[in-house]
């Protein structure tokens, strides 16, 4: 089966949350696991993260540098607490989603994109991180393509992301995505808006 990230499914109207369909409504069926290949040749797996993760989420984070680890969480964070990896494993497919990337034949988790929608209506606030011999090749821009095209489906239109003004990588990240942007930079952060109603979330389909 082709393992697209969404089955061919409707735009909900513009700033509307998507209820689920019925109590079967199986937002990780949507949320598909495939494969792409990268420019480079290595073939990564995509998936919804899962509750059974929050260990491999744990170790994940552990083998990031300090600063991805910074990047990520604005902090010196060494350890990642079992009650913030539980709660960063457990999605309900309408305001909070992530996907993460794996390797082939291993489970371990190599990169997390996740969006959080804290109001309806409003954007839904994005955040990555790759872990450090995955950066730079493609995989990021990867997953914004696939959440923004799960976020486009239930009905959200912008996403957000506060970045540290130093952060080069995630900064380039956006400017080579296909999306409308605007920026607000502030000494602490630079607050980027992706207009996701517009632009293609297309490019990259997943294989089984
Ligand atoms: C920011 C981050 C998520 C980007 O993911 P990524 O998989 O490295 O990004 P991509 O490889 O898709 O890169 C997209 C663009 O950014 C640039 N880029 C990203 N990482 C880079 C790196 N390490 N070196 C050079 N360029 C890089 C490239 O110019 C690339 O453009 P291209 O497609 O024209 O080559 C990743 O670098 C990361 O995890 N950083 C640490 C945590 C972090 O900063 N999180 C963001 C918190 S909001």
């Amino acid at each position: 089966m082709n393992g697209t990230l969404l089955a061919s499914a409707p735009v909900a109207a513009p700033g509307r949350v998507r209820e689920p369909a019925a109590p079967a409504f199986d937002g990780a069926g949507l949320l598909k696991t495939g494969a792409i290949e990268l420019g480079d040749g290595l073939r990564v797996w995509f998936r919804p993260i899962r509750p059974d993760d929050a260990v491999r989420l744990q170790e994940f984070h552990q083998r990031l540098s300090p600063e991805s680890q910074r990047m990520r969480f604005f902090s010196p964070m060494r350890e990642l607490s079992g009650g913030l990896a539980r709660r960063l494993t457990r999605l309900d497919f309408q305001r909070r989603v992530a996907v993460v990337v794996c390797l082939p034949g291993d489970d371990a988790i190599r990169g997390v994109a996740r969006y959080e929608l804290v109001r309806d209506g409003g954007p839904a606030e994005i955040a990555f991180v790759m872990e450090d011999d995955l950066q730079g090749r493609g995989v990021g821009k990867i997953m914004l393509h696939l959440l923004a095209r799960y976020a486009r489906y239930m009905g959200i239109t912008h996403l957000v992301a506060d970045v540290l003004p130093e952060n080069q990588h995630m900064l380039a990240m956006f400017e080579r995505c296909d999306f409308p942007r605007s920026a607000v930079w502030a000494a602490e952060s630079v607050t980027v808006t992706l207009d996701i109603s517009r632009g293609s979330c297309d490019k990259h389909m997943l294989a089984g």
